[in-house]
């Protein structure tokens, strides 16, 4: 048996709902849920064993670095089917360059890009549509920036769901466009942005009987949170000084610091690390709200930018992340589209190719070093969210002549022309 539960997150209100009712907001205040679990005594020892001896198992549950932790996730019962693509146990890479142009910083990059459909959704996916299958539902829903339409769309498909997704329109990338056509999703461009796509899709929710897989679903939580007992495993549970995430609607980091919370209560890490969300400066309505010391969040209400994934003016959860960075220490910063190029930039001469929202975690540290609020050498995770090939236009978007003449050449199909114009271009990149 399962001892998983929801609960209101209010303060004043905490009420705990009826789990056998699918619900995203709580039916006595309005507020966000969460999963909480009466967790049974735990040896963190016999455990982390456990899930270290998992990695050489050939069992698909075990394969995945999501379901791998599943003593963390225990809200299935028993016998449950497990929606899984093998999703998780992504790489923790060192840095030279950025970390030395972000700080002087330890910075190591956990690469969530390195998942089945390219982006960090998937660990929150697997559970979301595990939990729906098993109460055989029939279609999910979502609104999206992008990647949780690929993801949602990707896991559908193999729970055998149909999937509906709303989009702002023309707003978000081709090659998440296309990866969510290509598992069969229903796609509805409707909006200027991501929050209008979403409120009305919560409008309309009710009346077709939808599954909101969005990460107002607190079973989204529930699987990304498993990053880090990954993350912290990879680094044998020597929780880093920081760890940064950039923030659009605001699961990531809500999900993050459960996690952590979770850990440090089982008595798995001591030191928590202090949690970091970057936003990009035309979409900061959470930077705004912490700035300003306001109760109520200052919403952005035309959000622009070119990281498009993290293009939203109403993060749904800003309470969660709210109380993720007070409990933690953490902060909260803005960067600008020219300061997410740059380190997109630095990151690709260390090798490390990722979308642009990814990078503003690095232009972040870059920016919070400078004025002092991190220190010099210090142990920073960033988390890269999404993959390089998720946004191909905006490379070479931004890529300027010189860059051409630098590194590409169209050539007549002959050797004597091909031997003229390597000549030409190996001298200039000498
Ligand atoms: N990075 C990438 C690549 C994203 O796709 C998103 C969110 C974020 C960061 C921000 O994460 O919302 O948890 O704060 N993308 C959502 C989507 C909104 O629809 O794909 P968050």
């Amino acid at each position: 048996m399962s001892s998983a539960y929801l609960q209101c997150i209010e303060e004043g209100c905490q009420a705990r709902q009826d789990p056998r009712r699918e619900e995203y907001l709580c039916s006595v205040c309005g507020g966000l849920l969460e999963v909480r679990y009466d967790f049974r005594r735990f040896d963190p020892e016999a455990i982390r064993r456990t899930w270290h001896q998992r990695r050489l198992s050939g069992e698909p549950i075990d394969r995945s670095g999501v379901w791998r932790f599943r003593e963390l996730i225990d809200f299935l019962e028993p016998g449950a089917r497990i929606i899984s693509l093998s999703e998780g146990s992504t790489p923790l890479v060192g840095t030279r360059r950025a970390g030395w142009w972000a700080g002087p910083v330890h910075l190591t990059i956990k690469h969530q890009g390195n998942n089945p459909t390219g982006s960090f959704k998937d660990l929150g996916m697997t559970a979301c549509i595990t939990r729906a299958a098993s109460r055989d539902v029939q279609m999910v829903a979502c609104a999206s920036t992008g990647n949780t339409s690929s993801s949602m769309a990707a896991y559908a498909s193999r729970a055998g769901m149909k999937s509906l997704l709303f989009v702002p329109y023309r707003q978000i990338s081709a090659a998440k466009l296309a990866q969510a056509l290509d598992f069969g999703a229903i796609v509805v461009e409707v909006g200027d942005t991501f929050d209008e796509a979403f409120r009305l899709l919560r409008e309309i929710a009710p009346e077709l009987d939808l599954y909101l897989v969005n990460s107002v679903n607190p079973f989204r939580i529930e699987g990304q949170k498993t990053i880090v007992a990954e993350m912290l495993e990879q680094r044998a549970w020597r929780p880093p000084d920081y760890i940064v995430v950039p923030g659009g609607n605001l699961g990531n980091a809500s999900a993050l610091g459960k996690g952590l919370r979770e850990l440090k209560e089982l008595g798995f890490i001591e030191k928590v690390p202090r949690i970091i969300v970057i936003q990009a400066q035309g979409a900061n309505p959470f930077y705004r709200t912490l700035e300003s010391g306001s109760s109520n969040l200052i919403p952005v209400e035309n959000p622009h930018t070119e990281a498009t994934a993290i293009r939203i003016g109403r993060p749904a959860n800003w309470k969660k992340a709210r109380r993720v960075l007070e409990w933690s220490g953490g902060l909260c910063e803005s960067v600008t589209d020219e300061e997410i190029f740059e380190a997109k930039r630095v990151l690709a001469e260390d090798g490390v190719g990722c979308e642009p929202a990814s990078a503003a975690t690095v232009a972040g540290v870059r920016k919070l070093c400078r004025a002092g609020r991190i220190e010099r050498h210090a142990d920073v995770v960033a988390v890269l969210t999404g993959n390089q090939l998720k946004d191909t236009d905006y490379i070479m978007r931004h890529r300027s002549a010189s860059e051409e003449s630098r590194q590409r050449m169209q050539v007549e199909p002959n050797l004597q022309a091909l031997r003229k114009a390597l000549e030409s271009l190996l001298a200039v990149t000498a």
